[in-house]
């Protein structure tokens, strides 16, 4: 028998190390292996909504015509199709309030089109921040955007926030911190989900959208410090106030980067974000788009091009309004009805996926947590630790918040699976 030669190890990248530990992994696993388990951790849309019959019409109607279809299936550029920025601007028109795409006061050259607005939440990351950067988030923010910061070896520092979102107050004092300890020049962007955020359902207040502009203006001394608007969710209003968005706050457009996507809206399947930017930013994110990609799938965003033309869109998300509308209801009237008596609180959003959740602060919610435990393996029901949404050093990290997502779930399972967390709540905190 031949002898097994020597497998010499591996040896990974800086930025490999920096990407480990993904907890979405973790609780994708945990939610194929336990398909018995209600689960109010999944961030997905629901199923049921998904645009189908729309997607076949359309592609259909494309497809019939050689000429389109050929074009389809090519190479698009690494901005992104033209027909397709050009209708991203008609639609953005219409989330502002605006008569025409002109009066938004940007062209095509400051839309790049991306493979989700995670690809584009990433990018940004990539051309602004270098190893030790500073990017100041929300507490709780999106998780999975402190993978993205951790991934490029940048410092993400929590600015403390309330049920009206990130702080102003807060975000100036801890510029000024960072300004007597030399390190403002670190600090590049301020990332804010300005609509119902993830994971707290929060929305920036309105009076908040301004002054954080007018924070960050103050400090930006040696370079412009950015700000994030990732604005995911914006489109999945249920109720409340109509706000504007950061970005249209920033009459230069100099200030602002618009993160949206159509994966909330009509389908996270086609993988389809944009981003608004400042002319010189997008080149930088072309530039580096250039190295992974040379452009997200054409087919994709000339389809979505086609659906915004169409006419329907707007029907369909008015659609997923009423089902989402009635989801998030049906979840607030099951804490009321189970959660009453126990020492909980909970946000209401007025859109968006998530209810955020707040025990007594000595009661813990994370993976290896008696609470989490006794939830997923007696009470059989799942949720997202809050602690993943904080950022900073773990042991400073609050631990009794829970994110629940009314997405994926329909009504009566809703109501099922938070009888189910209350029954795993009462028991912990009965043993605490
Ligand atoms: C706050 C937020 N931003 C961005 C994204 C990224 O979504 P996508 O890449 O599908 O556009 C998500 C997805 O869940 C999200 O919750």
């Amino acid at each position: 028998m031949s002898e097994v030669p020597h497998m010499p190890d591996l040896r990974f990248s800086q930025r490999r190390r920096w990407a480990a530990d993904q907890a979405i992994a973790y609780l994708m696993q945990q939610a194929v292996e336990n398909p018995d388990v209600l689960s109010l951790a999944a961030g997905l849309v629901d199923d049921r909504t998904l645009p189908a019959g729309i997607v076949r019409e359309v592609s259909q109607r494309l497809l019939a015509d050689d000429a389109v279809a050929r074009r389809m299936l090519q190479y698009g550029t690494t901005a992104g199709s033209t027909q397709a920025r050009r209708a991203v601007l008609g639609h953005l028109a219409r989330l502002e309030g605006a008569a025409t795409p002109a009066e938004l006061g940007v062209s095509l050259e400051n839309v790049v089109l991306t493979t989700g607005s995670q690809q584009l939440l990433s990018l940004v990351c990539e051309v602004l921040l270098d190893p030790g950067d500073i990017c100041l988030v929300a507490a709780p923010t999106y998780f999975v955007f402190l993978g993205t910061l951790a991934g490029v070896g940048a410092r993400a520092v929590s600015v403390p926030s309330d049920s009206r979102g990130m702080i102003p107050g807060e975000l100036d004092r801890l510029l000024a911190d960072l300004e007597k300890a030399g390190e403002l020049p670190r600090a590049k962007l301020v990332y804010v989900v300005s609509y119902y955020e993830n994971p707290s359902g929060v929305s920036l207040a309105a009076e908040r959208r301004r002054a954080l502009l007018e924070v960050v203006q103050r400090y930006s001394h040696q370079h412009r410090i950015m700000v994030l608007e990732d604005a995911a969710y914006r489109e999945l209003r249920y109720d409340g106030p109509q706000l504007p968005s950061v970005w249209s706050c920033d009459e230069s457009r100099r200030w602002v980067i618009l993160a949206q996507t159509f994966s909330k809206s009509f389908s996270p399947g086609l993988r389809v974000g944009y981003g608004v930017m400042p002319e010189e930013l997008a080149r930088a994110v072309c530039d580096r788009k250039g190295n992974e990609d040379f452009g997200s799938a054409n087919f994709n965003q000339l389809l979505i091009a086609e659906v915004l033309a169409g006419g329907r869109y707007e029907e369909h998300v008015e659609g997923l309004r009423r089902s989402y509308r009635a989801k998030r209801d049906a979840m607030l009237a099951a804490a009321e009805r189970y959660f009453a008596d126990l020492p909980v609180r909970w946000h209401r959003p007025d859109g968006g996926l998530y209810v955020w959740m707040t025990l007594p602060e000595h009661v813990e919610t994370g993976f290896e947590s008696p609470l989490f435990r006794r939830a997923t393996q007696v009470d059989r029901v799942m949720y997202v630790p809050g602690e993943l949404s904080f950022a900073g050093p773990k042991e400073r990290r609050p631990r009794n918040h829970l994110r629940l997502s009314f997405g994926v779930l329909q009504p009566p399972q809703i109501e099922e699976a938070m009888r189910r967390l209350a029954a795993a709540v009462r028991a912990t905190l009965a043993e605490s």
